[in-house]
């Protein structure tokens, strides 16, 4: 089950669809900065043994992630670019606490709610794409499970050092969050446009 606090509207993948080539570029920056949230956690807290391992497979996981979105962008003739980010990643952010007590749960928890809203996203598109690219929709369907995974990790590691009621009060804080950035956005040609 993934823990949003809304659902994405049915008007979204129609969008994205008219925007495919933008929103699948999108999405490869979107794979390797997930790869870069996770080395940044590991590096930024080397006192932390139990994050070392999974974020380390997390990283790798999205970096092949990003290979595959690649392999997409090449066959459908799309160049990888420089591309202007959304709004949403920065606005997400302004959730995570600066003090040293709340850091690391709220950075663990707003990578829970971006995995889980990339997941929602690639279901829309494994559902909408198959008349239009039907490979594209087969990689969107091959990646729910794990997204889905990275979702849930996430939340077992901010578990790994706050109790579990605590990590769910902020989780819920957190995903309220998300779901007014996404209300607030005007919409834009991203995944999580
Ligand atoms: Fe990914
Ligand atoms: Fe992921």
């Amino acid at each position: 089950m993934l823990h949003l606090a809304s659902a994405t509207g049915p008007d979204w993948a129609p969008r994205a669809i008219a925007h495919l080539d933008e929103v699948l570029l999108d999405h490869a920056h979107l794979e390797k900065k997930a790869a870069g949230a996770a080395v940044t956690l590991l590096f930024r807290y080397p006192e932390h043994a139990a994050l070392q391992k999974p974020l380390s497979e997390l990283a790798r996981e999205e970096l092949s992630h990003f290979e595959g979105v690649l392999r997409h962008l090449e066959r459908r003739g799309v160049p990888f670019a420089r591309q202007k980010p959304g709004r949403y990643p920065g606005r997400l952010h302004r959730a995570i606490r600066s003090d040293p007590k709340h850091q690391l749960l709220d950075s663990l928890l707003v990578g829970s709610v971006i995995e889980a809203r990339s997941c929602e996203r690639f279901g829309l598109l494994a559902d909408a794409l198959p008349a239009v690219d039907s490979a594209l929709a087969a990689y969107y369907r091959s990646l729910l499970a794990a997204e889905a995974r990275h979702h849930r990790e996430y939340l077992r590691l901010a578990e790994c050092f706050h109790s579990s009621d605590e990590v769910q009060t902020r989780l819920e804080e957190v995903a309220q969050h998300e779901a007014l950035v996404l209300a607030e956005n005007l919409p834009e040609a991203r995944l999580h446009g």
